[in-house]
């Protein structure tokens, strides 16, 4: 179990070693995807509240509604007002021109997502990327991503995704391109099923196959998809050697459905922070809940159903 005592004087730590530190302990960073401040202003509460280290993530088109360098400077402000281990990644950055702004923009990490193209073809651009943005700061975090996971942190109407990756295309791919930590395909999908978002089915990881890509790859991993997994399967995949794990629809959900209720309370309300205030409050208890389940620590129960 971790908790803010232990990473008391690591606000200004590098990522890395936070998550080597996690990594003893049997913990995962929680990495949390936003789109504008309601958004980033639920994250930054939900890290101060469990008193917990967070990874915020932003998209290419997250990062084009909210802009990379004003992002970077919240961020920034944050960390250094709070003192919380909070860090930002470019979440699947499909570009060399793209991944090279946020590095600039002093992005602590970037997830370099050429999963969609030909395996050999995402090795080239993956290592050219990842020497580019390590020339720009030697201590940015370079994920590279293998196989497919569909895309999109949407409600969707079937499953996406396709074949899973394996250790051997792992150890090939960390050994050419470089990076720090891989993103594989191991029975994750980006977005809910309806089903999910009900509450009525959940995502299922194989297992194994995380322990055997960990053991093959020896780098930190990254789960992406991670929205509507089963617990028991994030608490297994963490043991099996999962570092850092990525949640999205989750909280997309939760602000849409607390920003409907909270309009529909009152028609005649026009005071953006009062409607905007339990949107903020409902996607904390998502990511505090979240956050908690990845540290070893009990989930309180109104937090789930807020997802279900
Ligand atoms: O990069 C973002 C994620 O992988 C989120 O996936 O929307 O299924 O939680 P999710
Ligand atoms: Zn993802």
């Amino acid at each position: 179990m971790t908790s803010i005592e232990t990473f008391r004087s690591t606000s200004k730590d590098k990522l890395r070693d936070v998550l080597t530190r996690l990594e003893k302990e049997g913990a995962a960073l929680g990495h949390f995807n936003v789109a504008d401040h309601v958004l980033l202003k639920a994250v930054i509460a939900a890290a101060a509240d469990t008193k917990l280290p967070v990874l915020v993530g932003a998209s290419e088109g997250e990062r084009e509604f909210f802009g990379a360098r004003q992002l970077a400077a919240l961020l920034k402000s944050e960390r250094q007002e709070s003192d919380l281990p909070i860090f930002l990644n470019a979440d699947h950055t499909h570009s060399l021109a793209k991944a090279l702004e946020a590095a600039k923009a002093g992005f602590d990490a970037v997830t370099i997502d050429f999963s969609a193209l030909p395996f050999e073809e995402n090795v080239a651009r993956t290592k050219e990327t990842v020497e580019a943005i390590k020339a720009v700061n030697p201590a940015i975090l370079a994920e590279g991503e293998i196989g497919d996971i569909g895309t999109g942190s949407e409600i969707k109407e079937t499953a996406q995704g396709g074949k899973l990756s394996t250790p051997e295309e792992a150890r090939q791919f960390v050994e050419a391109t470089g990076i720090d930590n891989l993103a594989p395909a191991v029975g994750n999908m980006h977005g809910m099923l309806k089903s999910m978002v009900q509450g009525k089915a959940k995502k299922h990881l194989d297992l194994e196959r995380i322990a055997q890509i960990k053991h093959a790859a020896g780098v930190f991993l990254t789960l992406h998809g991670g929205s509507g997994t089963d617990d028991e399967h994030f608490r297994k995949a963490i043991t099996a050697g999962i570092n850092i794990i990525h949640i999205n629809t989750e909280l997309r959900v939760a602000w849409r459905e607390s920003l409907d209720k909270s309009l529909a309370q009152d028609l005649n309300e026009v005071v953006p922070y009062k409607i905007l205030r339990p949107v903020v409050d409902s996607v904390k208890q998502v990511v505090s809940s979240r956050l908690r389940l990845f540290h070893g620590q009990t989930v309180s129960p109104e937090a789930v159903e807020t997802v279900a």
